[in-house]
């Protein structure tokens, strides 16, 4: 039996280009995204290895329904891929919209921590479970001192500490837990502008999900540790 992946957010972009690059590898893929249309239209691209389920991970009832989908068909999850996020405008502390603070921090901590926590029971049934947070270097300890983007940072930096503190939470367990950076990535995200090809962004957290090499609890950038 192949194993089974979760991709969030992933009718474009970066999750769309890792469900491309798993299904690739021989993984049989959940692509999950919030409208159902778009999610369909992606999945329909690959083959029958790709399932679509619709969940916006700031759905309350989101994760638990699939959680029960994929009990109900494949029995146990092997790889999730956190990747659902947006990003929020560019302001610094004093003018940040707290409305938008929350919606970021929902979507980009809350939806992962959610998500997380409900497929959990599926993970622990797997012989090498993984847990791939797509964070940012906007993350970083040493991003916050350039200030800006404050709902974007400090959603990603939270991000980066579950990362660590699922790591150690869940080791007993044997599930592998990591944060990713895929740089600066051309997605509708990073824009026309962007250094990065999306299958340049989505390799490291390709890489995480099936090396035997990556070390849990560690914040990865090209397939390489990074600082916190
Ligand atoms: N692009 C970069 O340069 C860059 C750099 C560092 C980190 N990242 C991270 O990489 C990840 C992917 O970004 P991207 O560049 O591929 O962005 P993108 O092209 O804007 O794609 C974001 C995806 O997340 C989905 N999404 C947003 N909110 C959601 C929700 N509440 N529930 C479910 N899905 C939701 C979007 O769905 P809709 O289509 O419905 O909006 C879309 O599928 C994000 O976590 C981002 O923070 C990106």
């Amino acid at each position: 039996m192949s194993k089974l992946a979760v991709v969030t957010g992933a009718n474009k972009g970066i999750g769309f280009e890792i469900v491309r690059q798993l299904s690739e590898k021989g993984f049989t893929v959940i692509l999950t995204a919030r409208h159902a249309g778009k999610g369909e239209e992606a999945a329909k691209t690959f083959g029958e290895n790709v399932h679509f389920f619709q969940m916006d991970v700031t759905n309350s009832d989101g994760p638990a329904e699939l959680a029960g989908f994929i009990e109900s068909k494949f029995g146990k999850l092997d790889v999730l891929i956190n990747n659902a996020g947006i990003i929020s405008s560019n302001r610094g502390f004093e003018t940040a919209s707290i409305l938008e603070t929350e919606l970021v921090m929902k979507t980009n901590l809350f939806g992962p921590l959610k998500v997380s926590q409900a497929l959990l029971p599926l993970l622990k049934k797997s012989e090498d479970a993984r847990i791939v947070n797509i964070s940012s270097g906007m993350g970083s300890l040493e991003d916050q001192k350039i200030g800006g983007y404050t709902g974007y940072r400090l959603s990603k930096w939270s991000l980066n500490g579950l990362t660590m503190l699922m790591a150690a939470d869940l080791k007993s367990a044997g599930i592998k837990v990591f944060s990713m950076c895929p740089g600066w990535v051309k997605t509708d995200m990073g824009g026309a502008g962007a250094n990065r090809s999306v299958e340049q962004g989505a390799d490291t957290a390709v890489w995480l999900a099936t090396s035997p090499d990556a070390k849990s609890g560690f914040f990865y950038r090209d397939r390489k540790v990074i600082q916190w």
